[in-house]
């Protein structure tokens, strides 16, 4: 593969990546706030569900891209790490990579049951005690965990692209480990 090609990859990679991390640093500090100082909680709660389905949409597409091109760009680093030894473990290229794509699928997963689990769950009980006074127990206990969820899923995005980085410095990562 050319490095032509792999530039136009990396750009589409990175692209892929800005929309992913800065949605979530948008969503996190600006719209659910925002949507907060709506006075009527139906109201925020319907715009925060057409929001978070809309943004889930765009998310996915976002990984789809960083995904494909991700993998795409992995044979032809790897020739390059193989000239260390056919072990992946040979280069540290191979040793970042490993670790990068441990704290992809961990990521995927938290921001996953955030997204699909948790998230809907807040929402169902947000509305079920929207007249309420006090929020139940319960629902005081599923919106810590979406944060949680949401700090962590934003963390190990920044872990990632930082893993990223540093395979990208090549006059770094393809050294022998
Ligand atoms: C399955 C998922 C992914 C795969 C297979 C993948 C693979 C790759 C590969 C092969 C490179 C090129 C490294 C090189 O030039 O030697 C790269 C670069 C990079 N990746 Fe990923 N990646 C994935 C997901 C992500 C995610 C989720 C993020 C961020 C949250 C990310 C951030 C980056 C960054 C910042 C770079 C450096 C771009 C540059 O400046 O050259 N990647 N990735």
């Amino acid at each position: 593969m050319s490095e032509t090609v792999i530039s136009i990859l990396t750009w589409l990679h990175v692209i892929g990546v800005a929309i992913w991390l800065g949605g979530q640093i948008v969503t996190a500090a600006c719209v659910v706030p925002a949507l907060r100082t709506v006075g009527d909680r139906t109201i925020w709660l319907d715009a925060l569900e057409g929001f978070t389905r809309r943004f889930g949409r765009v998310g996915i597409a976002a990984m789809v891209i960083i995904v494909i091109t991700g993998g795409a760009m992995i044979d032809p680093r790897l020739d390059w790490a193989r000239s260390y030894g056919d072990d992946l473990y040979d280069s540290r290229w191979g040793y970042i990579f490993v670790i990068k794509m441990a704290l992809w699928a961990v990521m995927i997963a938290l921001i996953g049951l955030h997204q699909f689990v948790f998230g809907p769950r807040q929402l169902e009980l947000a509305r079920e005690s929207a007249g309420a006074e006090v929020d139940t127990p319960e629902l005081r206990r599923v919106r810590t965990i979406t944060i949680v969820l949401s700090i962590l899923g934003l963390m190990m995005t920044l872990l990632v692209a930082g893993a990223g980085a540093f395979l990208a410095n090549h006059n770094f990562s393809m050294l022998p480990s």
